[in-house]
Order: structure tokens, then C-alpha cells, then sequence
């Protein structure tokens, strides 16, 4: 497209994102989405993280309490007015004071949280940027956790003018943070001649599916203590953490450590959203929260340029605070995921793919590295267009999220019903098939094979480490990913 002279550099520059090969699927999809009675041929949206599993519960509580969407109160009287006219950036206390309630019961009510330490944002995109533009700004580096959400390299770089520096973790550890990771990573940022202000973490993890151990969580307060960083963790998806081992907020790790008084007090800020736990994207509800009072200042005012309208937080108030609502909500909601995750992990495996163990979210974290023609992300993208155009299921490829080793790929198993990722693995079987049967000298009788096993194929050219690494930099740096 031909570049409008007149305006500005950040409204021209590629660093969004849009035009990845995440977005190309989402097109594709577009052009043909799959419907379970009308286009049964269609492509089935397998890379969005949305959680449907639960609006029945919503749309229940929303029938036995007419009053909320009818814009009355408490008593019945109408708030019209009230909810239209000037809302300030603090918020509405009753909505702050709701939210923290919830963001405790996710946590097992093990932290508490203060609401005039929280600060609502549109949603935790609009969080994580408001976020880096408290603490970041071009020559500053943030580091990241590899594999990454997409989104990040629109979120906390694109207007912020922030780097953002990937800490490399691999399969050989179930893609654990380390220590010689973090300092790496802190190293490389330097050797660019970049500052590093802070860790930012997704836990639980997107795209991984899996919730950081309270080891790890210390690792990494160690570790931006020793460097007198801050600590950002993206708790997005806290409220999904089906199964064991349960989830821990750097929020308690703080408190256990008795850090209160201690200069890392200051440096440790929470994202959330009700977008994944509630499944509500649309309504566009986020938060940060932070002991740091100059943050809370400061990203409250911010916090003017993507507010949350007063009818959404009026009517999350009242749901928020109904104990019994949010009780039934957090347990049911599990249980659905976790139902849900187990039939996409085994219908992988009918088709001898393996997922990365996991136990929160609404995706899986997959190993179709046998797939592969070769070891490389230039196959890793062949295999992609194939799974798109051809078996007509939008996934989404590990490089979209900077995973240094080609054939991982996320598949998000909520936003269905049972009989289309029902559908999605019949297609997916009968595509390894045809790949084994197709594919000369293969040991085709034995393809289902555990992921850490040999691959069926052999690999061409491989890509050395170094080379692999300068690749994801590379498109850290300069190659903006999507949701
Ligand atoms: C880790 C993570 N952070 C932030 C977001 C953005 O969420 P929201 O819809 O609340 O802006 C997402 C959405 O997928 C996400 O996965």
C-alpha cells in the first residue's frame, strides 16, 4: 500500500502486526468459516483464545436479575442518568471493590487486594500498554518468555517505542524459565544497548497452557530484585487453572516473602482482565494493580484514554458481588475446561500428536514436529498453509509466538462446541494419515509415537541455535504479532 505522506511515522510504521501470517488465518477464516449445519466444509477457528464454555451461566444469572440490564437499582429505581452522565477515570468504587473480591476468589482468597491500588483499563491490552508506558520507553527493553502471546509485540512496543528482549525456553525443560535464561536474555539487551526495566510474565501461560511453580515464580523475584527491575505478571487466564498444580500469584509469593517495606514492593504489578476467566472480551473490562502508588497515579490518568463505560461496570458490580454467582461460576467453569481440554488431548493422540501436559487455559500447546518436512520455519509454515487451506482448521504456528524450535503450534479448544472440535480432530486424523501413507520409506505403521521421541521424518538443513535465536530476535524486534 502506497504510504500517505501527511502522516505520522507511528500511524505508518509496520510494527503492528496486522499483515503476519497469524492475521492470514484469521482472513481465511473469515472467508469461510465453518458452521456446524450450513457450511460443513467451512474452516474451523482454532486460534482464538475465547471461552464460550460458560455463558449459559451468565445468561441465567442475567434472566433472574432483569433489573441490571434494565439500567435500574438495587430497588428497582432507574439509573439511567446516573450511569450516562460524566464518569471520572478512578471508576466506579462498587465496580473496583467487586473486581478485587473476584481477582481474591480466584486466588483462593490466599491475597487480598486493595481497590484503590487497582486501575481499570479497556481490557489487558489496554492494561499491559498503560503498564509499559508507566515504566518503559524507546531505548528500554522488557523481557519476555518465549513462547509469547502474539499480542505483546503490539501491546507493550508499538506506541510505547519499548523493545522487547525474548528469555529463550525450550522443550528440553517443558519450556521452564531459568536462570541462565534470564541472564542471557538480560546480556543480549545490553549487547543492543538496551535498559532493562522489567520481566514480564503471562501466568498462566499463553500460549503454554501451564501456571509458573512457586520456584520459578521466586527465580524470577530473585532475580529482578538482584537487578533492580520491575516484575510485570499478566494473570489473564488465573481464573482457568483446571487441574493441578495449583495456581500461585506473584501476589503471594510478595506477601510470603514479607516483601512489604522491601524497594521490590514497588516493582511487582498484576494485569488482569475479565476477558478469558468471565469470557467476555467484548465488554472490554481490564485492570492493573500495583503497590507502586506513582504507578497507580500515573496509569490511572492514563487510564482516561481507554475507560471502562459505566453501564458495563455497573452491571459487572452486581454480578461480582453475588458470592453465590461467582462461587458455582469459578467451579463450573473449571470443570468445563478441564472436560474440554481432555477430549482435544486425546483426540490428538488418536492421531499420534502430542500436546505439552498442561493445566490451564483454553488452548494446548502442540508437538507436530514429526509433521514437519524438515527442521526448519520455513516447514513449520508449509505444514501451517496446509493445515489451513487444506484440513481447514485455523491454528496457530509457535513462530507467530517467537518459540525457538519450528512444529509447535497453539490450538484453542473454548470457543466451539463439542461437535465442531469434534469435527476439528476427525479432520486432523485423517490429514496425519494421508501425510503417513504419502510419505515415502516413513514407518507408517507406527506413527503414534510420544512427542519427545524421534521424529518420523528427517530432517533437512537444520538450523543451528545461534541462528534459530537471531531469528526470533529478529522478529521481536521488528515483526508485530496479533492475537
Ligand atoms: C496473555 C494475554 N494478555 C492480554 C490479552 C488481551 O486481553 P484483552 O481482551 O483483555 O485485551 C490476551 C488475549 O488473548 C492474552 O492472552
Amino acid at each position: 500500500m502506497k504510504q500517505p505522506l501527511s502522516l505520522s511515522s507511528k500511524a505508518t510504521c509496520n510494527t503492528h502486526g496486522q499483515d503476519s501470517s497469524y492475521f492470514l488465518g484469521w482472513q481465511e477464516y473469515e472467508k469461510d468459516p465453518y458452521d456446524e449445519i450450513h457450511n460443513q466444509g467451512g474452516i474451523i477457528q482454532m486460534g482464538l483464545a475465547e471461552n464460550q464454555l460458560s455463558f449459559d451461566l451468565l445468561e441465567s444469572w442475567l434472566s433472574e436479575n432483569p433489573n441490571v440490564a434494565g439500567f435500574k437499582g438495587n430497588h428497582g429505581e432507574l439509573i439511567f442518568r446516573e450511569l450516562a452522565l460524566f464518569q471520572d477515570y478512578h471508576g466506579r468504587l462498587s465496580f473496583k471493590q467487586a473486581m478485587v473480591k473476584f481477582m481474591a476468589e480466584l486466588r483462593g482468597n490466599k491475597v487480598s487486594f486493595d481497590p484503590s491500588k487497582l486501575v481499570l483499563t479497556a481490557g489487558a491490552t489496554s492494561a499491559n500498554e498503560t503498564l509499559m508506558f508507566c515504566l518503559a520507553e524507546k531505548g528500554d527493553a522488557i523481557l519476555v518468555p518465549t513462547p509469547y502471546y502474539p499480542g505483546f509485540d503490539r501491546d507493550l512496543k508499538w506506541r510505547t517505542g519499548a523493545e522487547i528482549v525474548p528469555i529463550h525456553c525450550t522443550s528440553s525443560n517443558r519450556f521452564k524459565v531459568t536462570s541462565s535464561a534470564l541472564e542471557q536474555a538480560y546480556r543480549e539487551a545490553h549487547s543492543l544497548d538496551l535498559n532493562v526495566k522489567a520481566v514480564l510474565v503471562t501466568n498462566p501461560s499463553n500460549p503454554l497452557g501451564t501456571t509458573m511453580t512457586r520456584k520459578e515464580l521466586s527465580l524470577l523475584m530473585d532475580f529482578v530484585i538482584d537487578k533492580e527491575i520491575h516484575l510485570v505478571s499478566d494473570e489473564i487466564y488465573s481464573g482457568t487453572v483446571f487441574g493441578p498444580p495449583s495456581f500461585v500469584s506473584i501476589m503471594e509469593v510478595l506477601d510470603e516473602r514479607k516483601y512489604d517495606g522491601h524497594d521490590v514492593w514497588d516493582r511487582v504489578h498484576v494485569v488482569y482482565s475479565l476477558s478469558k476467566d468471565l469470557g467476555l472480551p467484548g465488554f472490554r473490562v481490564g485492570a492493573i494493580y500495583s503497590n507502586n502508588e506513582y504507578v497507580v497515579a500515573a496509569a490511572t490518568k492514563m487510564s482516561s484514554f481507554g475507560l471502562v463505560s459505566s453501564q458495563t461496570q455497573h452491571f459487572l458490580s452486581v454480578l461480582l458481588s453475588d458470592d453465590k454467582f461467582t462461587c458455582n461460576y469459578i467451579e463450573e467453569n473449571k470443570q468445563r475446561l478441564k472436560l474440554r481440554h481432555s477430549l482435544l488431548v486425546s483426540g490428538l493422540s488418536s492421531a499420534g500428536i502430542c500436546c505439552l501436559e498442561s493445566n490451564s487455559g483454553l488452548f494446548c500447546w502442540v508437538d507436530m514436529r514429526h509433521l514437519l518436512s524438515s527442521n526448519t520455519f520455513e516447514a513449520e509454515m508449509e505444514l501451517w498453509r496446509k493445515i489451513v487451506f487444506r484440513v481447514k482448521l485455523n491454528i496457530s504456528p509457535g513462530s507467530s509466538c517467537h518459540c525457538t524450535e519450528p512444529g509447535w503450534f497453539r490450538l484453542c479448544f473454548a470457543n466451539m462446541s463439542e461437535a465442531t472440535l469434534d469435527v476439528a480432530m476427525r479432520r486432523i486424523k485423517e490429514f496425519v494419515a494421508e501425510i503417513v501413507v504419502t510419505r515415502p520409506g516413513n514407518p507408517a505403521s507406527n506413527n503414534q509415537r510420544p512427542s519427545h521421541s524421534r521424529p518420523l521424518t528427517s530432517f533437512r538443513s537444520p538450523l543451528s541455535k545461534k541462528s534459530l535465536a537471531k531469528w526470533v530476535f529478529r522478529l521481536s524486534l521488528h515483526d508485530g504479532r496479533e492475537r
